[in-house]
């Protein structure tokens, strides 16, 4: 039964934090999301058998992008937001693809900030937008800011994402900081063979710069669908990893549905993050709904099924109280898990960068 003025699942599980996906487009192609490249047909290549996807063909996508019609405006965004709201959500954060390609993206940012009911407002990107348009998006009213880096050699940085981009990635952190949009968030996705040789550097360069590491496993969203477990570099032995260097002390959870367990570094100078859903899930206390970039509601990273909100959000059509209904009855269908473990696991269609990370 839903249950009226929240957003709550079957299994008691209060949504609180909507992610959307503002766009599918993207400049990088990084082999954990978009590998159509041949530096990641090479890197898959020889423990691939089991893709499911072919090798990349010069010249055409593998996972083709949405049309710009498929894609939501603005103003349905915003409907949803604010719907979503009224139900409890409080945490927003505009993903991509890469939210920064977007264009006007200052102009929604600005309107969720006026939202009151929403405290945490954040953003995540690839970085190489984010030097032209950082000072906007602060004074907008962005909140906080997770940039991604899998590496900190260039040439590895290039292999992983396709894009000569370490240097502007590199800045992008530090204006960031500099802006105050705090806490400072640094995504690396650790995978075996490619940069795990770069997890204490990786955390040596959060102590040198003072901001949040975040290592995170590698989860089957590929577009490629060459995830396999081998690939995975577990948290349990990244933190092996680190802690061969440098001293890992337990925090306690920021908040109960927080995804990484976190730890001071060094002498406290330094805070990681561990994020490990394939090896230690967190599905019980998730809190998350996703938006897609084209109006699909999914309640968990690893659904088979999206929920369509677009009949709901033409014009004319359907009054908010519709759409309330619709967002509740979508939630009790909130899978309790994933099932990433299980033998007859099937890899979603849609990769990370239509769900938004
Ligand atoms: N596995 C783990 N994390 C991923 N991301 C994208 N694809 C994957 C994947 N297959 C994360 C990256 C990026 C964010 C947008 O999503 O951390 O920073
Ligand atoms: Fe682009 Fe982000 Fe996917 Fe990398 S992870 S290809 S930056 S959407």
């Amino acid at each position: 039964m839903s249950h009226p003025g929240v957003l709550q699942d079957s299994y008691k599980r209060v949504i609180r934090d909507l992610r959307i996906s503002i766009t599918d487009r993207c400049n990088f192609n990084c082999v954990y999301c978009l590998p159509d490249t041949e530096e990641a047909d090479n890197f898959f290549k020889p423990i691939d058998q089991g893709a499911k996807k072919p090798s990349p063909v010069p010249g055409k996508l593998i996972y083709p992008r949405k049309r710009r019609s498929q894609i939501l405006t603005f103003e349905e965004i915003i409907r949803v937001i604010r719907v979503a709201a009224s139900l409890g959500v409080n945490k927003i954060r505009i993903t991509g693809g890469e939210p920064l390609l977007r264009r006007g993206v200052e102009s929604l940012i600005s309107q969720i900030a006026d939202i009151d009911s929403i405290c945490d407002l954040s953003l995540t990107t690839n970085g190489t937008h984010f030097l032209r348009l950082a000072k906007n998006l602060k004074k907008a009213g962005l909140g906080r800011v997770t940039l991604s880096l899998d590496s900190l050699d260039r040439d590895n940085f290039k292999k992983i994402t396709s894009r000569d981009g370490l240097d502007e990635v590199l800045e992008s952190i530090r204006l960031a900081k500099s802006l105050g949009l705090a806490p400072v968030k640094v995504n690396a996705v650790i995978i075996r063979g490619l940069n795990d040789h770069e997890i204490v550097r990786l955390a040596r360069f959060a102590m040198d710069e003072g901001v949040i590491m975040r290592f995170i496993e590698f989860m089957p969203l590929d577009s490629r669908q060459a995830w396999q477990r081998d690939h995975v570099v577990s948290g349990a032995e990244i933190a092996e990893r680190i802690q061969s260097k440098y001293p890992l002390t337990p925090l306690p959870a920021g908040n109960p549905s927080e995804t990484s367990t976190r730890w001071s570094l060094g002498q406290g100078t330094a805070e990681v993050g561990i994020i490990a859903p394939v090896t230690q899930p967190f599905c019980g206390s998730c809190n998350r709904l996703r938006l897609t970039a084209d109006g699909k509601i999914r309640t968990c990273l690893f659904s088979q099924h999206e929920h369509d909100l677009k009949p709901c959000l033409s014009h004319g059509s359907d009054s908010n109280e519709d759409l309330v209904a619709r967002l509740q009855q979508i939630v009790l269908s909130k899978e309790q898990g994933h099932r990433i473990s299980e033998p007859d696991y099937v890899q979603p269609a849609s990769t990370m960068s239509l769900i938004g990370g």
